[in-house]
């Protein structure tokens, strides 16, 4: 039988610890063989829970029965989507948020969650253990182990896949022993691709994506078209944001879960989203992840674009520092850290100006910013214009005294430096 995990942390549980187990179950292969796997090895009782973050085509009335007849004692689904959309996704369009140039955080925004509600589950159901499906090579397990320990200092945790050394092949002959279903198509054919999805995006991993020099073959592509087979014609949405916060689509109001859905369907039809991705895990590796992200990809660029409009040039420098360390926060596991609640008090005073309506051009896989509207707009056409002398606030006599005073040092040093004085 498989190795047991050597424990390096204090909130590992102890083989003698470990009587009632909440499991995060997803109803895939891994987790399923975990569901069985924990009560043959520890002798301990399951609850299963599961969480719908809105991964799309997800029937969870099957998982639940699935974790049932595999002898969970008790079987949850939660229906966090509405959560996950105000309170996780809305902190992350007001601070812009993307790691490495374009992954926007749908993983690393989930987790949290996820994790926070095993802890509230496994409180109200008795476990003195919590178990997730996470490899030992990936951000996930850091994500939630630190919740966990974070929030519950009292529950322990134990992640199987990372300990038990059992390959995938072992793991459909464990199942078959076992009585769990495995699909016929994983038996046969090759590794699926690892998927994880949300509200905010989907991420593929493994087979040919680990070879960096082979380019994205189609059976990858899940969710978005790909932009060679989008509609010929272009569309623009107009996307209305109130501080900060998208709430309408075509000046239709929605919800922020159907809003974001309908966002998502609109970058879906038209390609766009697709994005190819080297990343720089917390645990050290650089990984390649295909990402889809129809939604984030036009609205992360359309609250940006507002948000730069209605601020001064000294608010909108800054703010993108602060953008990239709220990002890098999420990314690396630390939503619980206070500098992010810190933070998040600052996005929201930024954004409190972040209102007004944004029109996007979709188009093939592009999703390009072409027109904005704002009454907190930081911009006076009459100012702006080539046609007139301006007038107003802007003096344009005043302009050499302005560069002769700007450039001083610039010019002082260079002559220094140049020995040309
Ligand atoms: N690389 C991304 C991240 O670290 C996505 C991870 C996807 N997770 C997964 N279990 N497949 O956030």
């Amino acid at each position: 039988m498989p190795a047991e995990e050597i424990l390096t942390a204090t909130y590992q549980a102890n083989r003698d610890e470990v009587n009632r187990v909440l499991l995060l179950y997803s109803g895939g292969l891994d987790t399923s063989v975990m569901l069985k796997w924990i009560q043959d090895e520890y002798g301990a009782e399951v609850v299963a829970l599961t969480i719908n973050l809105g991964q799309p085509g997800e029937d969870y009335e099957v998982v639940k029965g699935k974790a049932m007849q595999l002898g969970a004692v008790g079987a949850h689904v939660v229906d966090a989507r509405e959560e996950f959309a105000r309170e996780y996704i809305t902190p992350a369009i007001k601070a812009n948020a993307t790691y490495g140039l374009g992954y926007p955080l749908f993983t690393a925004l989930g987790r949290p969650l996820i994790a926070k509600l095993a802890v509230e589950y496994a409180r109200q159901t008795g476990c003195d253990t919590i178990a997730h499906g996470c490899t030992g090579k990936g951000n996930d397990q850091v994500r939630i182990e630190a919740t966990v320990a974070t929030l519950a200092p009292e529950l322990k945790v134990i992640a199987p896949v990372r300990g038990w050394q059992m390959g995938r092949d072992e793991e459909i002959a464990y199942a078959r022993q076992n009585g769990i279903p495995v699909k016929s198509s994983a038996s046969e054919g090759e590794a699926p691709y690892s998927i994880d999805d949300n509200l905010w995006g989907r991420s593929s991993e493994g087979r040919w994506i680990e070879d960096l020099a082979t380019a994205p073959q189609d059976d990858v592509f899940d969710l978005v078209t790909r932009p060679e087979d989008a509609p010929d014609q272009p569309e623009v949405i107009e996307l209305d944001f109130e501080a900060g916060v998208p709430v309408a689509v075509n000046g239709e109001r929605l919800d922020l879960v159907s809003l974001l859905e309908r966002v998502a369907e609109y970058g879906i039809r038209h390609g766009v989203g697709i994005v190819d991705h080297i990343e720089d895990r917390i645990v050290g590796l650089k990984v390649r992840d295909i990402y889809e992200v129809p939604a984030a990809a036009i609205l992360l660029p359309a609250h940006a674009e507002l948000e730069k409009l209605v601020g001064t040039i000294h608010q909108n420098q800054f703010k993108t520092q602060m953008d990239q360390k709220w990002g890098y926060l999420v990314y690396a596991g630390l939503w619980w850290e206070p500098l992010r609640a810190d933070l998040d008090a600052y996005m929201d005073a930024a954004n409190a100006q972040v209102s007004g309506r944004i029109g996007v051009k979709l188009y093939k896989g592009s999703a390009r910013v072409v027109t904005r509207e704002s009454p907190n707009a930081v911009y006076d056409p009459q100012l702006a214009t080539f046609n007139s002398d301006g007038g107003g606030l802007f003096s344009q006599a005043a302009s050499p005294g302005f560069i002769e005073l700007w450039s001083l040092q610039s010019r002082l040093a260079w002559q220094v430096r140049n020995h040309t004085s």
